[in-house]
């Protein structure tokens, strides 16, 4: 396996094919889910030659942290599904890279499990805020305790995304798959419209100033797809946004993040942080979004992949594909190190402009 779709691949053959179409699908007719790695191809790269880059890192820092590599492990739900140890081989593959994982609240583990499988790494929680703001509260002083960084409110599941692929398999979530950070047991069957009775969508900005006063840990935005949004969460006290369309699962339709992300950046300035994911298979594709105005970029799929083929080994190998990718990619482009890249190296593909 020499590329992330060979592990997808390898991954597909491994994985019940009801589990390998939750991982691997979106949304309605999945057009946001393509246009999502169509995106990649439309940007192109504008080399600088004659750069000294014999000393090259992928090291970068997001919100003062140090990674060694600018791309993050995106919130996934139920990593049990790839593999037995689920979270925590996540968790300590991320950690021998020197990545940040963001765990999700659909997790099999709490905040406190994650954290012992990797001593000392820094991680971070994606919180779905439940309508149970008392169980909400005592999970984030949870994340808080367990020494995990930064907290990440998602905001573009006001209900669950309707994934034919799922209704196609009857995918049911297995009985032993236990989910500690819901306030609730998640029905097997119809677990969309369980999360949807759980995730609270009366939410509003002014909701994130609660969060802010609930927990001590930097607050990001992870939805956000245009530049007015990303203006209000600046306004109301985030520290950080992840430009996502949560992998093409939530509203068909939407545009690929990578080419909202440069309104998003641009609207916000130096204000607060600005990640992408949804569709990063390659070394290549992190710089494009470092170049559009990202700090860093997060994967998602890419990195389940590796988890159903080998577990932490598997996740390993996945970060050292990118590791090495984005490292080979920026000598190839002139840059030294991630912060060199700008807006200079991208240009749209002129069958695209
Ligand atoms: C199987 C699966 C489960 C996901 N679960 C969550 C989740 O629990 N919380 C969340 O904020 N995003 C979730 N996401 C969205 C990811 O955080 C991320 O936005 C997306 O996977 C990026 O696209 P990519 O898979 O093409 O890298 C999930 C995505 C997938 C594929």
């Amino acid at each position: 396996m020499i590329n992330v779709d060979d592990f997808e691949d390898a991954a597909r053959a491994r994985l019940d094919p009801g589990a390998y179409g939750y991982y691997a699908g979106g949304a309605g007719d999945e057009h946001t889910l393509r246009a999502n790695v169509a995106a990649f191809a439309r940007w192109e790269l504008r080399p600088r030659v004659l750069v000294d880059v014999s000393e090259v890192t992928t090291a970068t820092t997001v919100f003062g942290q140090e990674v060694e590599l600018p791309l993050l492990i995106a919130p996934t739900a139920f990593h049990r599904l790839a593999h037995p140890d689920g979270e925590l081989a996540t968790a300590r593959a991320a950690a021998a890279a020197g990545t940040i994982m963001c765990l999700s609240t659909l997790s099999s583990v709490s905040p406190a499990e994650l954290a012992a499988a990797a001593p000392g790494a820094p991680q971070w929680f994606q919180l779905y805020c439940s309508r149970d703001r008392g169980f909400t509260e005592n999970l984030v002083a949870g994340v808080a305790e367990a020494g995990f960084r930064a907290l990440v409110v998602t905001v573009d599941v006001p209900v669950a995304g309707r994934r034919e692929r799922d209704l196609r398999t009857a995918f049911a979530l297995p009985e032993d798959l236990p989910t500690p950070n819901l306030p609730s047991t998640l029905a097997r069957q119809d677990f969309r419209a369980a999360l949807s009775s759980i995730v609270d969508a009366t939410l509003t900005w002014r909701d994130l100033e609660w969060l802010r006063s609930i927990s001590p840990l930097p607050l990001l935005v992870k939805g956000v797809l245009t530049a007015e949004d990303a203006l209000l969460a600046a306004e109301h006290g985030a520290a950080g946004i992840v430009v996502s369309n949560h992998g093409g699962r939530q509203l068909d339709g939407v545009p690929a993040s990578l080419d909202v992300l440069q309104e998003v950046a641009e609207a916000v300035g130096e204000r607060v942080e600005v990640l992408v994911d949804g569709g990063v298979r390659r070394g290549t594709d992190v710089l494009k979004a470092l170049a559009l105005g990202a700090c860093a970029a997060l994967a998602g799929r890419a990195i389940l992949w590796g988890l159903a083929v080998g577990g932490e080994e598997g996740v390993t190998r996945v970060l050292a594909l990118f590791r090495d990718e984005i490292a080979s990619g920026l000598m190839l482009l002139g840059c030294a190190r991630p912060e060199d890249v700008t807006s200079a190296h991208v240009r749209l593909a002129a069958s695209s402009v």
